[in-house]
């Protein structure tokens, strides 16, 4: 089979030779398709791929009608909304992520986030600690909880809201359950976002949310830029000068918010959180063994469209 590793963002060299000696032990081939340019050089990429493996790329409708052989596609990572879900089911395609695999990356990206805010972008200013302060987590999923974990051990008090959760796992993972969302908002210092984004979530984070934070707060983004309501944001930044947005999802309007709010807006030029050598490896090696397994045994543990 050819199995198409299709990463407009690479992954680590070593992420790639390991994911080689998975597909080729089990005589399948792989063509590596990295740093590619543009949409229709993905459409093209695709036409006699019998798998994919991608992180953030686009697998639209139009990539699925030109993929004739193509039978799964692996998002190695957690986020599967960069998929067209319906239109794979539609082609008969199993699409599959690999969660848990590259929380770890993500949910130090986002302590480390905090700190940097809190010591005002490492500007020869007075800061402030994180210790002692509040944090709310939107979403106890993997990477919520890693969250939770370390800032706990960094002497934070962690408080979470899962719609899909009871109060007694959330308990379970270490953090105290808000009463409501609202109330996590009000109530916390930072509140760090890990929803995924759905019809139900987009645009869902907006100016009254956000103004509920108490003074000082922080509101930290290494989800979905997409889940921020952003004229909303902009609002609530204006009316609150004591508030902050930290974000490893440039928002459209990042421009305009740095041009304002300057040091109280932190924006990664590139969706990095998932960036690191060991989550490469991690996610890209899952993606790898999920594809052997599928075509192996018909394997699908982890399929997202059913
Ligand atoms: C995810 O959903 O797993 C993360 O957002 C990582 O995305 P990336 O693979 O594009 O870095």
């Amino acid at each position: 089979m050819k199995i198409l590793l299709a990463t407009q963002k690479p992954f680590a060299a070593a992420a790639v030779a390991g994911i080689r000696e998975i597909v080729e032990a089990a005589g399948h081939e792989l063509v590596a398709f990295e740093k590619y340019a543009e949409q229709s050089d993905l459409v093209a990429a695709v036409a006699d791929a019998d798998a994919m493996i991608i992180r953030s790329d686009k697998v639209t409708a139009e990539v699925l009608d030109a993929a004739k052989k193509l039978r799964i596609v692996v998002r190695a990572g957690a986020g599967y909304d960069n998929v067209d879900l319906a239109a794979a089911t539609a082609h008969g395609v199993v699409v599959e992520n690999t969660p848990g695999q590259n929380s770890n990356a993500v949910a130090e990206l986002a302590i480390a986030m905090m700190i940097f805010m809190a010591r005002t972008q490492f500007t020869p200013t007075t800061g402030s600690e994180i210790q002692g302060k509040t944090l709310g987590i939107q979403a106890f999923g993997n990477v919520g909880r890693l969250v939770g974990r370390k800032a706990a051990a960094l002497g934070m008090k962690v408080k979470a809201i899962d719609p899909f959760l009871p109060d007694e796992k959330i308990v379970e993972g270490g953090a105290e359950p808000a009463a409501s969302l609202e109330d996590l908002y009000a109530t916390s210092d930072y509140v760090s976002i890990h929803i995924p984004a759905t019809p139900e979530t987009i645009g869902s984070i907006g100016y009254d949310l956000i103004t509920k934070m108490p003074k000082g707060a922080t509101l930290v983004n290494t989800a979905r830029k997409e889940v921020i309501d952003e004229a909303g944001l902009e609002k609530a930044l204006e009316d609150r000068p004591d508030l902050k947005y930290v974000t490893d999802v440039a928002p459209d309007n990042l421009p305009v918010l740095k041009e304002k709010f300057g040091l109280r807006v932190f924006a990664t030029p590139k969706k990095m959180g998932a960036q690191s050598a060991e989550a490469n490896v991690n996610a890209g090696l899952a993606a790898a063994r999920q594809i052997v397994a599928f075509f192996e045994s018909g394997c699908t543990k982890f399929q997202v469209n059913r």
